[in-house]
């Protein structure tokens, strides 16, 4: 590898960051991370920090996860790719797609079709509903319904379903048919209520209200994350995701549970779904999957739902969708070993005390520092501070301040990510108490240097 002054000259120079403007990358070139060893990263400075974003809310076990690591290397060795396209499979994809069964039979999923991400999933899962009323007969259902807040990723179709502006805007028009529902996200909402179950019960009536509007005979799916995630960790009600999906069941729509970062553990549960007692006709899943070592994702599917393909004898259900990396062995190998793993080392329990650990911890930095407007999580480790320049107001944070925040934490010890007026909290699950320790104290020394 080139020397450090090297890398932070050339940086951002040849390539454009997602999630950036090119011209923020070069005048504020990003941190150069070069390695990393259990729950903490080292840049090219030699400055190790506590990861408080867990990669990118990928890297539940940590980056030394030997077994997954061995398992890749042993699958490079024994088979580095072959397509599961009709016709040809491999062995270590058919050996996932039964443990995944055996995993998610809690949630009723039991067929997988493999992705290489979290935006090949969401497309993948939209496709397939919208597939899944044509061999039903129910050609007419191609709409889809989702929260305003949500993330489903940047493709065509997760960006239609997506709930906000900055994914949006830039694109249209994107896919026609799709509208969006309230979140039940307590600080901001258009019926300024506070209270999260009468919220929950307000966002349940505007889904009614729009399928009433749309004809439910026109819709083909809901999709959700069970805790919305990048759109600032926003929890809803237990009554929330039963009330949705009572909805769907109620008017023959799809639920399409977006699981790609509250999957395996997150939330304090092994899926989100579970967590709140729900069974999705669909599931989304990627990044955690693999530990994030190899991009791989897969769409988890109700035994009812798959049964509909399965018994079509018309033909209708070929499913012409796929990628050249669905089921890529060495992927699947990884996720094999990190599903193993991931159960072995019961995550979600650490992830239920850490949780508590950093969403007290966050709770005591909102009683010191008046910036912090409101702390969202206590399920699992993903957690969100909205920050604001006032907080009667509410009005949000200027670029700068929250800029300064972060670069305060970092030189304090934690990386913590933020997107918007949010600082967002999404460690590795095996996260030790004295590491959660670090990540408080670290914004702690964020939030005094920018106050008085
Ligand atoms: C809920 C959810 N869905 C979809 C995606 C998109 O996943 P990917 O970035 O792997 O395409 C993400 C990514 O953060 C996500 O959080």
């Amino acid at each position: 590898m080139k020397d450090s002054n090297y890398l932070k000259e050339m940086n951002a120079r040849s390539l454009w960051h997602p999630m950036a403007h090119p011209a923020d990358s070069l005048a504020n070139p990003p941190t150069i991370i070069t390695g990393a060893k259990g729950v903490r990263i080292t840049d090219v400075d030699g400055h190790e920090v506590v990861d408080g974003v867990g990669g990118l809310w990928n890297v539940n076990l940590g980056f030394s996860c030997q077994p997954v690591k061995d398992a890749m290397t042993a699958q490079l060795d024994q088979l580095p790719y072959y397509s599961i396209f009709r016709g040809t499979t491999n062995d270590v994809v058919i050996q996932l797609a039964e443990d995944l069964r055996t995993f998610f039979e809690p949630d009723g999923l039991t067929r997988a079709f493999f992705t290489s991400g979290g935006s090949d999933s969401v497309d993948t899962a939209l496709r397939l509903a919208r597939l899944y009323h044509k061999i039903r007969g129910e050609a007419a259902r191609t709409k889809f319904l989702s929260l305003k807040k949500g993330y489903h990723g940047t493709h065509m179709g997760g960006a239609s379903v997506n709930g906000n502006a900055n994914f949006r805007t830039m694109y249209e028009p994107l896919m026609a048919g799709c509208s969006h529902i309230p979140a039940p996200y307590t600080y901001r909402n258009p019926f300024d209520e506070t209270d999260p179950e009468r919220l929950a019960q307000l966002c349940l009536s505007a889904l009614e209200d729009e399928i009433a509007f749309q004809g439910a005979g026109t819709i083909a799916a809901f999709i959700m994350e069970p805790v919305l995630g990048a759109g600032g960790v926003i929890v809803p009600h237990p009554s929330f995701m039963p009330g949705v999906r009572d909805i769907c069941t109620r008017n023959g729509i799809l639920l399409i549970a977006d699981e790609v970062i509250t999957a395996f553990g997150r939330t304090g549960s092994w899926t989100g779904s579970r967590h709140w007692g729900v069974k999705p006709d669909m599931s989304c899943t990627a990044k955690a999957i693999t530990n994030g070592y190899f991009p791989f994702g897969a769409v988890m599917i109700a035994e009812d739902v798959a049964q509909v393909f399965e018994r079509d004898e018309t033909g209708r259900a070929a499913i012409g969708h796929g990628y050249t990396y669905s089921g890529h062995p060495v992927g699947a190998a990884a996720a094999l070993a990190c599903l193993a793993e991931t159960i072995r080392l019961d995550v979600p329990a650490n992830a239920t005390m850490r949780g508590t650990q950093m969403y007290q911890g966050l709770l005591a930095l909102q009683a010191k520092y008046p910036l912090i407007g409101d702390v969202r999580g206590g399920h699992g480790l993903m957690a969100a501070m909205e920050l604001v320049s006032n907080r009667d107001t509410k009005a949000p944070i200027d670029k700068a301040t929250i800029n300064t925040i972060q670069e305060h934490t970092y030189r304090a010890g934690a990386m913590v990510r933020v997107s918007g007026p949010n600082i967002i909290l999404s460690p590795p699950l095996v996260l030790e108490k004295a590491d959660v320790a670090i990540i408080l104290g670290a914004l702690d020394a964020g939030f005094a240097a920018v106050s008085e």
